[in-house]
């Protein structure tokens, strides 16, 4: 069941000016930067409450923000919908029709679980679904 927007994500090309925008600018507070291999971004998450801004940057200059960068030069990247029960919400999105960028979840930030639908079935959105790790 998706229970919560958890992120918003902006692609950005210069990920320490935009930090600098979002804090010193806005007043918001860093809540962490982190490098998701698996994704090749570094992420930079600003707590929102009740949801979270995501700065997406390109890990090592490649991956798919850094493609998205070279056509759009940055801008409003994805959505992203908490879960708290990926498999079953892949599955019965899946049923509908839905593609996904990927067969199965994969490691996300934070130790999370996530997947992408593809921009196509959402009206050009990309949608992120994740699963976040269990509390220990
Ligand atoms: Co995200």
């Amino acid at each position: 069941m998706i229970t919560a927007l958890d992120h918003i994500a902006v692609a950005v090309p210069d990920l320490e000016k935009a930090i600098q925008r979002f804090v010193e600018d806005f007043g918001l507070t860093l809540g962490g930067t982190e490098d998701v291999h698996e994704a090749k971004t570094t992420a930079a998450f600003i707590p929102l409450p009740p949801t979270n801004i995501e700065l997406v940057y390109p890990l090592n200059g490649e991956g798919p923000v850094a493609t998205y960068l070279e056509k759009k030069g940055g801008g409003l990247h994805h959505l992203c919908f908490r879960s708290d029960n990926i498999e079953e919400d892949v599955a019965r999105l899946r049923e509908k029709g839905y593609q996904f960028l990927a067969d199965a979840p994969t490691p996300g930030a934070h130790g999370s679980k996530v997947i992408f639908i593809h921009p196509r079935s959402c009206d050009g959105v990309l949608i992120e679904i994740n699963q976040p790790a269990e509390e220990h």
